[in-house]
């Protein structure tokens, strides 16, 4: 299913809301630039309560395919005709692909942070410790793959009936933010927290001798969760932006055929911000 002849430039867009600071036009051009592929990448705002109607306006006007942000990953897993195991695991949907006669739902952001870890960081996960922290839709599209690398998972989150819905649903273990323990090998913040600054969101002893993964991501590498991390327990930490690479890959791939190279395109990204 598919709206654009060979041609054509092939249009695709990211959509959210707010969408405005998003690095996905640039990374996907990058790739686009490097696989010889013509397109154009846009950013598309639309009220919250409005994405059915602005992805039909969208493909209706001849897009291609579509990444989806906050707040729309759930609506976009509801728009969608079919949808790819990954989707229908997260309940979330973030990249939408022509299928064979509707528009097909797929998830690449669990792909691409246990990609992230496993080959941009050599951060192992088969067997080791893992707390992930938050209980949301980000939390929900990453606990299959990561299952999956061998990664023995604990969910931690304020809302603890949260958690314990969503270790039942993955089979993990699951605890409260006050009730953590010690012991991690890795802790990974999926909450929205340590956006608005207040990242202390377990005791420091925690994450004594953890590394600590930011799923939020900011381009000099130091979100407030992980300079938290570093500053309370001198954690080794990374943020998220490896993981919006991978995952826009990952999408990439999905479209194009074609497996983009990410490491020069986050260089770039940390060096010219
Ligand atoms: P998303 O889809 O981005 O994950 P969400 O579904 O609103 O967004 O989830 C946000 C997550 O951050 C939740 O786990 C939330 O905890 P609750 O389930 O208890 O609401 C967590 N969160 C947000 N602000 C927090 C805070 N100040 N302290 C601890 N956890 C917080």
């Amino acid at each position: 299913m598919t709206n654009a002849s060979s041609q054509e430039t092939l249009r695709y867009a990211v959509i959210g809301n707010p969408v405005e600071h998003s690095l996905s036009p640039r990374i996907h051009a990058r790739f686009a630039e490097a696989a010889g592929v013509r397109l154009r990448y846009d950013k598309l705002t639309a009220p919250t309560d409005g994405f059915a109607a602005a992805a039909d306006e969208f493909f209706v006007g001849g897009g291609s395919g579509l990444n989806v942000t906050l707040p729309f990953k759930v609506d976009a897993w509801r728009w969608v005709g079919s949808r790819d195991e990954l989707a229908e695991e997260a309940g979330a949907v973030n990249t939408i692909v022509p299928g064979a006669s509707q528009w097909h739902g797929c998830n690449t952001d669990g792909v691409g942070l246990v990609r992230d870890l496993a080959e941009n960081l050599d951060w192992p996960l088969a067997g080791v410790r893992t707390l992930v922290l938050g209980a949301g839709g980000a939390v929900q599209g990453i606990l299959g793959p990561l299952a999956r690398a061998g990664a023995v998972l604990t969910v931690a989150n304020r809302t603890r009936a949260k958690a314990d819905r969503l270790a039942r649903r993955f089979n993990v273990a699951s605890t409260g933010l006050d009730d953590v323990g010690e012991g991690w090998d890795l802790v990974l913040n999926g909450t929205s927290a340590g956006v608005h600054g207040d990242a202390a969101l377990i005791a420091p002893a925690a994450i004594a001798g953890s590394r600590c993964y930011d799923l939020f991501y900011a381009l000099d590498g130091d979100t407030p969760f992980c300079r938290w991390a570093r500053t309370h327990a001198g954690a080794e930490t990374s943020d998220g932006l490896g993981m919006l690479v991978e995952q826009a890959a990952e999408a990439f791939f999905l479209w194009q055929g074609v497996r983009p190279d990410t490491a020069d395109v986050l260089r770039e990204l940390r060096e010219r911000g």
